[in-house]
């Protein structure tokens, strides 16, 4: 069943030319900065939701340098309902660094692109081999499925050695021609035929040398991990209502939705005592009794939040209303340009 890289490279190259995917904005005015961003944005991301963010952020930022002179809360803002937040403020890192330590140009070597934040070693693969045409391997989610399934790798693919094997036979199978239409179509396989579950392996490029084909075996492979549960965390969002609008407030830089707009909260379910309390004493207002809007469940990669929304109307601001960079009074009908989570954009929503 082996199968020599040249013969697996015309397998796939053949199959990118039929069937492989070649009109995302991306692939487009092809640069090393617009494959960044968007190698980015797909990382814990699905290609639909992406397009219309990755076409937003590139008319608001169309370049490296409007990125790295832009102010963080922008690039939050344009990023918000993306979710993993980390990733834009990774962006904004990198983009000065390569200003200041790489004269403005993205670097052109893989060992300088893996040292800005947010690029590891696939990402830098991908950015390498899509926007250069240069021989690099890349190891995602997608690509660990084909290799594992293709090679008959029945281990688990979180542990080490699988991940040092499949990094073997990516690195054995790259091109040192066509590398970015060899990545792309790598990827699109992941996704459009190599699925995770019902692979159409009658459509594989690859089904005559793969293992796990042969043997029947695609479901087993990858590995499923035991699932684990995560814990649940409950949360009490106070919508402080006045006058038609509703107090945000910004969250740490550090953490969850960190330097987002977000309702001040209490853990918790709501009892009417601690949000009176709370708002009495850590928000100086005094409140009306609430009203619950539906609860309903946020999923993080660590935890679930179950989100009890209460909407609780002030009696009266205080003298000196506090505006600050990290306290706003926002109105929901005339939206200012803040960064706000996903949930909180939905309750927004249902403010109207
Ligand atoms: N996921 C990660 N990178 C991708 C790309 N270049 N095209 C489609 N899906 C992807």
């Amino acid at each position: 069943m082996t199968i020599r890289p040249s013969s697996f490279q015309k397998l796939i190259l053949n199959w990118f030319d039929k069937h492989g995917r070649k009109h995302f904005p991306w692939q487009h005015n092809k640069t090393p900065y617009r494959v960044w961003i968007s190698e980015i944005m797909l990382q814990q991301t699905q290609v639909n939701t992406v397009i219309p963010y990755y076409q937003t952020f590139m008319q608001h930022f169309p370049d490296l340098k409007s990125l790295a002179n832009a102010p963080l809360d922008q690039v939050l803002h344009l990023w918000a309902g993306l979710g993993y937040y980390t990733r834009a403020r990774n962006l904004h890192r990198a983009a000065k660094m390569v200003m200041e330590q790489f004269n403005g140009q993205f670097p052109d070597n893989l060992a300088a692109i893996q040292t800005l934040p947010g690029i590891g070693p696939s990402t830098a693969g991908a950015i390498f081999s899509i926007a250069l045409n240069q021989p690099a391997a890349i190891l995602d989610g997608n690509v660990k499925r084909v290799l594992a399934r293709f090679q008959g790798i029945a281990q688990s693919i979180k542990d080490k050695n699988t991940v040092d094997e499949l990094w073997k036979w990516a690195k054995h199978y790259i091109p040192s021609k066509r590398c970015a239409d060899y990545t792309q179509a790598m990827m699109d396989i992941g996704a459009t035929v190599c699925t995770r579950s019902n692979p159409q392996c009658n459509l594989c490029p690859l089904n005559k040398h793969c293992i796990a084909y042969h043997q029947n075996m695609t479901h087993l492979i990858p590995v499923k991990q035991a699932t684990k549960t995560l814990p649940v965390r409950t949360a009490t969002f106070l919508i402080l209502q006045h006058k038609g609008q509703v107090l945000l407030h910004k969250r740490p830089p550090m953490g969850i939705w960190g330097g987002l707009w977000s309702f001040p909260e209490i853990a918790g379910e709501p009892v009417n005592e601690n949000i009176r309390t709370y708002c009495k004493q850590q928000l100086k207002l005094d409140v009306h009794p609430f009203n619950l809007l539906p609860s309903f469940r946020h999923t993080f990669s660590h935890y679930h939040l179950d989100i009890h929304p209460a909407i609780i109307p002030v009696k009266r601001l205080p003298i000196r209303i506090m505006e600050d960079e990290l306290q706003i009074w926002y109105n929901p009908d005339e939206p200012k340009s803040l960064g706000l989570p996903k949930p909180i954009q939905v309750i927004m929503r249902e403010l109207k």
